[in-house]
């Protein structure tokens, strides 16, 4: 059975594991590289669990197959009407069951408790899993593209949902 919860505070290396996890399992799907993370101090870790754990700030969820934790994603604060859900990954072992639904829905629900009035991602082409993931969630995509920065290489469109919280441009 599996369940999604916040990343509580002390989790640091809980954090760190399933951040490196994601990074050396799909590298084409993030921003950061894996040799970046890994020659991080110990301090990148334990600030950015401070920043995911603050209630003022921003969040982590932590997907758990039982005792086993399998996917994370990150809701990022980034302005006063928008968030940014990040990192989302499922460990292989544990795809195809809802969780990346679960765990993408955990941040809408949290940006719409925050009244956030949208929620923004950024997806690489020819991702579609990822891309219909977030279309299950609501997410269209804008007309926004860019590069990938760990891969420039690789080609990122922005998707974005509205949550109907106040009123904020199209
Ligand atoms: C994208 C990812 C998070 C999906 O996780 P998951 O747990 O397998 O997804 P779910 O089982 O919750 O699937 C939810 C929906 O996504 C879509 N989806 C998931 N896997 C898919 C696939 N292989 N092909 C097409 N659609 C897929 C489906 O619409 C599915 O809903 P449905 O089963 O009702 O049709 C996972 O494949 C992953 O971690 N990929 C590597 C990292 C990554 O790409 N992260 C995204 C960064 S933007």
């Amino acid at each position: 059975m599996t369940g999604v919860r916040r990343l509580q505070g002390g989790e640091t290396a809980l954090l760190r594991e399933l951040r490196l996890a994601a990074l050396r399992e799909a590298p084409d799907a993030f921003a950061r590289t894996l040799v970046d993370a890994l020659t991080q101090p110990e301090t990148y870790w334990t600030d950015m669990e401070r920043s995911v754990t603050d209630p003022a700030r921003h969040v982590m969820f932590v997907a758990e197959d039982g005792p086993r934790p399998v996917g994370l994603v990150f809701g990022i604060r980034k302005s006063a009407t928008d968030a940014d859900l990040g990192g989302m990954w499922v460990d292989p072992r544990a795809r195809g069951r809802g969780v990346g639904r679960a765990l993408g829905q955990a941040v809408v629900d949290w940006a719409r408790s925050e009244q956030f009035s949208r929620v923004l991602l950024w997806v690489t082409d020819g991702n579609l899993p990822a891309q219909t993931l977030y279309e299950r969630l609501g997410f269209v995509a804008t007309r926004r593209r860019d590069t990938l920065p760990s891969n420039p290489a690789l080609a990122t469109m922005e998707m974005r949902l509205h949550l109907g919280n106040g009123a904020s441009a199209p």
